[in-house]
């Protein structure tokens, strides 16, 4: 036999044996599935699989082709594919239903009460680690550990999210922000609205997480000098690369032989660490001389593990670093994601820009923005806060998985009490929970930010309006009990404040094809959002750029 005999041979027998191995687990996993009681779709390559992630769309986008290419196969058998279904598998099959892959049965939960209680039950359902272990670069962090550990970092943890540190978000985003929008006003066509937002969020972080302002600079602004040693230049290549980083180690980027531009990655991953040592060095420094300092994150990190040191058991440097890192990781593209889609469905809609000035005029007035006050004008612009509500609902940008771990768990679903079997995924269908019409009614899919308000039944003033309260468990985009998200607050005070700075003066069209009509153009805008959003690490738009925009001056 011939080498190249002898390789087909190996080649054809191993992938036999990885379909036939397949299908013995998808026969398993059906069996397991079938206990549990409730309806069942199977697929028969696992959503999750990290060689199919990369070709799941291009391989089914094939596949829909063929006559007999509709099935669930192709509906359901990719990563994201939750947000293009929305609420419509939950109707079909109830409250609750189990997907059976190769690897895991994964549960689907459409049902307040129980989703409320999964959250709550925190180590009943614990979160997967296995999924975010490579956010561990830097060192172990909230988002990478459970138990014990957890409880005890997430304590330390929360108290750095405070009411200082989001007043420093506040007035840090409100002149960012100002100066996002001289760039983007100087312009006749912004394209790079996604990249904008990046840099905006990213400085954000690094004036309330490490004290260190920076002037904003929009995309064609950018020196492309090649000096990698400043803070902001390598977190950017981190964050950029984190996936790469996470997939190949940084043992591994370190190597000499590698091509420049996978040692550009580990200089960046370098000094970004320098970077935190020399900020944690600086601060362990002016904490001992007892000097008061600045509420950033990483101040009141070192702080608060300091003092907690004295009682019981505190956080290592190395779980610092691993903390500033998530924090960074978890509210970067979020933030600059949800901005986008927001600004988008703006431009989309003009009477919603208009509904929001007058909020903004009513409450800010001929204020300059750094007389806008945190504690005064934040609470009161509810209106900005609820286009980022409606937006979070249609666009959540964390997917979140729980699991049963080691252990059967029972739950009530509805009139319905299930077991769960172990090592089973339990994901909240949040696109179905969110835009289901039982909840959100009939015109659950539009992005319609004005469900979000109600007058205020204690006053007259035509401006007193209240966010409605809803049943716990119907909106969780940044999901619910303990391990909630603890950048809420920072979120949506950053979101609000950029909105405020945005639109207070100033408004933002499409711009125009050739031939075409504004509405038409507002229109194709819509379809853009819709058709182009899919998960890449988060959900988020493509191709942003294909849809220019224009801002000009209120009159
Ligand atoms: C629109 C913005 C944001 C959304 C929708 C969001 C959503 C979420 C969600 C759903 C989780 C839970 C993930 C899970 O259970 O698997 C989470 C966790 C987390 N978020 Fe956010 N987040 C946002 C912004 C931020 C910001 C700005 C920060 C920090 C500055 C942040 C820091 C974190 C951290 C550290 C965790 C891990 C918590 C833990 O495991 O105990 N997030 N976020
Ligand atoms: C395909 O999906 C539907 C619901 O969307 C379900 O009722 C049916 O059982 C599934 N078929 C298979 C073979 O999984
Ligand atoms: C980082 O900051 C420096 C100095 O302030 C600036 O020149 C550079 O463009 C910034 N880089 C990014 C990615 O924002």
């Amino acid at each position: 036999m011939s080498l190249s005999q002898l390789l087909l041979v190996t080649l054809l027998s191993s992938t036999t044996a990885w379909v036939a191995y397949s299908w013995i687990c998808l026969f398993r996993n059906y069996i397991e599935a079938r206990k549990v009681g409730v309806p069942i779709r199977v697929i028969p390559i696992s959503h999750g699989n990290p060689f199919w992630m990369v070709v799941d769309r291009k391989i089914l986008s094939l596949f829909k082709k063929l006559p007999f290419g509709n099935g669930n196969f192709t509906r359901y058998n990719w990563r994201g594919w939750e947000i293009e279904d929305r609420y419509r598998s939950h109707l079909e099959m109830g409250d609750v239903y189990v997907q059976v892959t190769p690897e895991k049965n994964w549960l689907y939960l459409c049902n307040p009460e129980a989703l409320m209680d999964v959250f709550r039950r925190r180590s009943d359902f614990p979160r997967p680690l296995q999924i975010y272990e490579m956010l561990n670069i830097f060192g172990p962090n909230l988002a990478t550990v459970e138990g014990y550990q957890w409880k005890q970092q997430r304590k330390i943890i929360a108290t750095c999210f405070n009411e200082q540190n989001n007043e420093i978000v506040w007035s840090e985003s409100v002149s960012l922000a100002h100066d996002m929008l001289h760039y983007w006003g100087s312009k006749e066509s912004v394209k790079s609205l996604a990249d904008d937002t990046r840099t905006f969020s990213l400085h954000v972080l690094s004036r309330a997480g490490f004290g260190k302002s920076y002037k904003f600079q929009g995309h064609d602004e950018k020196s492309t000098t090649n000096t990698e040693t400043s803070y902001n230049e390598s977190l950017k290549v981190v964050l950029d690369n984190c996936v790469l980083i996470m997939a190949l180690g940084t043992n591994f980027l370190s190597k000499p032989w590698l091509p420049r531009r996978l040692r550009r990655v580990y200089q960046a991953c370098i000094s970004f660490q320098n970077y935190m040592t020399k900020v944690y060095e600086d601060e362990k420094r002016t904490f001992s001389d007892k000097r008061s300092t600045d509420s950033n994150l990483m101040t009141s990190l070192v702080r608060a593990s300091h003092e907690e040191s004295l009682t019981s058991e505190s956080l290592t440097e190395k779980e610092i670093y691993g903390n500033v890192f998530v924090f960074n990781f978890a509210g970067h593209d979020t933030t600059a994601h949800t901005l986008t889609f927001a600004i988008m469905f703006l431009a989309a809609n003009p009477t919603v820009q208009d509904w929001l000035f007058d909020e903004l005029y009513h409450v800010l007035g001929d204020r300059q923005p750094n007389d806008w006050n945190y504690n005064t004008d934040f609470p009161r612009l509810k209106r900005c806060t609820a286009v980022l509500m409606e937006t979070v609902r249609l666009y959540t940008p964390v997917p979140v998985a729980k699991w049963t771990e080691k252990h059967a768990q029972i739950l009530k679903v509805g009139e319905n009490t299930i077991t769960i079997p172990p090592a089973t995924m339990v994901i909240p269908s949040y696109a179905a929970i969110h835009t289901h019409p039982k909840y959100w009614g009939p015109d659950a899919l539009a992005w319609r930010p004005s469900r979000w308000i109600k007058k205020s039944s204690i006053s007259l003033n035509s401006f007193d309006e209240e966010i409605i309260s809803l049943q716990r468990g119907v909106f969780i985009p940044w999901s619910e009990g303990e391990r909630s998200c603890p950048g809420k607050k920072f979120s949506q005070v950053e979101f609000v404040a950029a909105i405020a700075g945005l639109f207070r003066e100033w408004r933002v069209d499409p711009i125009q094809q050739r031939g075409e009509t504004l509405e038409s153009a507002r229109a194709r805008v819509l379809e853009l959002i819709d058709k182009d959003s899919a998960q890449v690490l988060l959900l988020q738009m493509l191709h942003p750029e294909r849809a220019p925009l224009i801002w000009r001056r209120r009159q």
